[in-house]
């Protein structure tokens, strides 16, 4: 499928030789550390202009030519596959796909029933092995007929069970990858240790599914996307039904099995009938690609059932009876303009990228993470050079690397700071990370701004003029000056009147009564958001336990680890003057509702001194072990709560707050207006609440 738009003109035998050699080149890149110089989209076209110069001059083909070969020929591992792991061809437009379909239903000689389409997820294709349902082998597609075992990384594979609900015997394939929540964790654990990050998502997960000796742990999420028979058991019963359900029945049946499926992400396997609906559906992925909690680089269209792809069988490179429809790539190369130094709320300095603006999954891309001033040296990055930037998903764009043949010659060094951009005063360079040395204070407008903010202390009339009004006038230097504002210090100011000055006070003062996760979450801890907070909250119950506790005592709080935890013990340390002056002026410091020593003076919850007793909340709770997700418009009750509330409704009632439907959803809330996640909810079976009778299961806790 040579198409003229999508391919790299080679102009003679030796621009094809150089061609070859860079093709092969990126492809070991890419396959080995996860890192190739050239994007998808360069790689793609080049390929496709050796294929469209081989066609033309087929006497010239060079043996090391990555077309036809599963990976470009780049990777050999030395576990032999069951049965080759093979590659898909790829479309790239509504023509392209329906002339692969009407070629299928010629080659069949009958139009293809069914239809499934599914996301192309962009990770490693892996393959788990299943022994009378242990999991006892994991192994890399590797050249497709041999791959590499990667068995160190179970129980690091969300989604990959040890277990099976079944002792079946069974291969099961599919994607390992890393959600832009997981990235984002796992370069922060980089970091904290080397001082380096993952490029990309991808790289981030190639890297960790490798890595052996890491002494930290990174978590990666699996979604398999076919399951095949497995020696000795391939005349078992479920072998048999593997050979005969339609594609989108085995998924349903891998799911039933424990193992997290591509009909578990939030756009899920759908089976259509014709071609106009598969490209209807290939829309509608695309268009939500930019909200996904992970890269896609495509979507997937299967022939669904067992005797169309049968019949159809396979290509030395890929089956016949599946393509991905490709999606414009999430990885361009554009031109680093300037390094902007920035210093956010709690005194870090932090880099920032400016760009020639790059068109990246659905948006325009001018700015872009960069990290910490060691990493800019690491890679050598320069004022003016080409550099590859990644955007998917809610990934926040980032800047990989410089693209160092790109160079002219113009390109100049970048300078750090010398002083705080913002203060003028001295920098604190000894952690990765630059930071003011006056911390949170440099930047105190917006450190408050943050802990007033709706979802903290919620203290209205405290917009950030009026911030930048109390800082400037020296009244305030932290939140916690707030509650101890006079009245005449406030009506002192300019454009202050009795009845504002009133009602802010009144504001401060109830601002006193929120709960405990409200408080912390205002203290702005690194790395701490709010449902981080709330669990934080929950856990201890109390500021007393939070601060007694010790970094292995945090991590007792589901989503910190080791790193967390310690970051978090030298936060509180630096902010304990800060948590002292709102003890003083009488913030309240525990969570309501969670009985644990501090909160009722009684001692005696766990005897690590927590709140959250491990055999379970003393009462229990209507929604303790639900996961619980909101859609569409809330009524009654619930009517004025905002998502972030009712997520913390959720979470006072016991359950956990979601937001995408999956097999492992107990509860949908689904008000006026619920759209995709009602009909995946329908799909899986998930139980469906209206906002009334969801407010009736929770009355107590509104
Ligand atoms: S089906 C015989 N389904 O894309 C090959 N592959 O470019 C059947 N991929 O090697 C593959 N998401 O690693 C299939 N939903 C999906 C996929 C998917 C991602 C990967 C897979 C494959 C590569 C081909």
């Amino acid at each position: 499928m040579t198409d003229a738009l999508h391919a790299t003109p080679l102009a003679d035998q030796a621009a094809y030789a150089q061609a070859v050699r860079d093709a092969v080149d990126a492809a070991a890149a890419y396959y080995g550390a996860g890192d190739s110089a050239l994007d998808d989209d360069a790689y793609d076209r080049l390929v496709r202009g050796i294929e469209a110069y081989e066609a033309a001059h087929p006497e010239h083909v060079l043996p090391g030519s990555p077309t036809g070969k599963v990976a470009g020929g780049a990777v050999v591992g030395d576990v032999p596959h069951t049965v080759p792991m093979l590659s898909l061809d790829n479309v790239f437009s509504a023509e392209e796909l329906a002339g692969w379909a009407a070629g299928l239903e010629r080659r069949l000689g009958r139009p293809v029933e069914m239809w499934s389409v599914e996301p192309k997820l962009d990770g490693l294709a892996v393959s788990a092995r299943y022994h009378g349902g242990r999991l006892v082998q994991l192994v890399t597609r590797g050249d497709g007929v041999a791959g590499e075992d990667v068995s160190h990384a179970i129980g690091t594979v969300v989604g990959l069970p040890e277990t099976l609900s079944e002792q079946v015997t069974v291969e099961i394939r599919g994607e390992v990858l890393m959600t832009a929540a997981q990235f984002e964790e796992a370069c922060a654990k980089r970091t904290a240790h080397d001082g380096t990050t993952f490029a990309n998502p991808r790289s981030a997960a190639a890297g960790t599914l490798r890595a052996k000796d890491r002494p930290y742990r990174c978590e990666m999420t699996f979604f398999g996307y076919g399951a095949l028979p497995l020696p000795p058991d391939d005349a078992s019963e479920l072998a048999g039904r593997l050979r005969e359900l339609p594609h989108s029945q085995i998924m349903d049946l891998v799911a039933g099995l424990g193992v997290r499926t591509t009909g578990a992400t939030p756009v899920g396997v759908i089976a259509v009938a014709t071609v106009e609906q598969v490209q209807t559906r290939v829309e509608e992925i695309a268009a939500v690609r930019a909200e996904l909690p992970f890269g896609i680089d495509g979507i997937v269209v299967k022939a669904d059932l067992a005797t169309d792809q049968e019949q159809a069988g396979f290509s030395s490179r890929a089956p016949r009876w599946a393509i991905a429809y490709k999606l414009p790539a999430v990885e361009k190369i554009t031109k680093l303009v300037e390094v902007e130094w920035n210093v956010g709320r709690t005194g870090i300095i932090a880099p920032r990228a400016v760009l020639e603006p790059v068109l990246l999954d659905g948006s325009v891309v001018t700015y872009a993470t960069l990290h910490n001033p060691a990493d800019i040296t690491r890679r050598g990055l320069m004022l003016g050079d080409h550099v590859t930037v990644y955007k998917a998903g809610d990934v926040i764009p980032r800047v990989e690397a410089p693209v160092a043949h790109l160079r002219t010659g113009d390109e100049r060094v970048i300078t750090f700071p010398d002083v705080c951009p913002r203060c003028g005063g001295e920098i604190d360079a000894s952690q990765q990370r630059w930071r003011c040395a006056r911390g949170r204070a440099c930047h105190a407008v917006a450190s408050v701004s943050y802990a007033v903010g709706r979802d903290q202390l919620d203290i209205e009339g405290l917009g950030e003029t009026r911030i930048v009004q109390l800082v400037d006038a020296g009244l305030i230097a932290d939140f916690a000056d707030l509650f101890t504002l006079t009245r005449e210090q406030i009506l002192s100011l300019e454009r202050m009147g009795e009845t504002s000055t009133d009602n802010l006070l009144a504001a401060i003062e109830r601002a006193k009564e929120k709960p405990l996760n409200k408080v912390f979450c205002a203290l702005g801890v690194r790395g701490t958001g709010r449902s981080m907070s709330r669990r934080i909250a929950r856990h201890f119950g109390s500021m007393d336990a939070i601060r007694a506790a010790d970094a292995e005592g945090l991590q007792a709080v589901d989503g910190i680890g080791p790193e967390k935890a310690a970051a978090l013990v030298e936060e509180l340390a630096e902010l304990a003057p800060l948590i002292d002056r709102l003890v003083a002026a009488g913030v309240t410091m525990t969570e309501p509702g969670v009985t644990g020593p501090a909160a009722t003076g009684q001692g005696g919850a766990g005897s690590d001194g927590t709140a959250e007793a491990d055999a379970g909340p003393a009462v229990e709770l209507p929604l303790t072990g639900m996961a619980v997700v909101v859609t569409g418009a809330m009524s009654g009750p619930l009517e004025a709560l905002s998502r972030n509330e009712m997520n913390e409704l959720i979470e006072r009632a016991g359950g956990k707050a979601s937001s995408s439907v999956s097999a492992r959803t107990s509860l949908l809330v689904a008000g006026e207006k619920a759209g995709s996640k009602r009909d995946k909810a329908t799909t899986l079976g998930v139980r469906i609440a209206t906002p009334e009778e969801f407010a009736a299961m929770v009355h107590a806790f509104i």
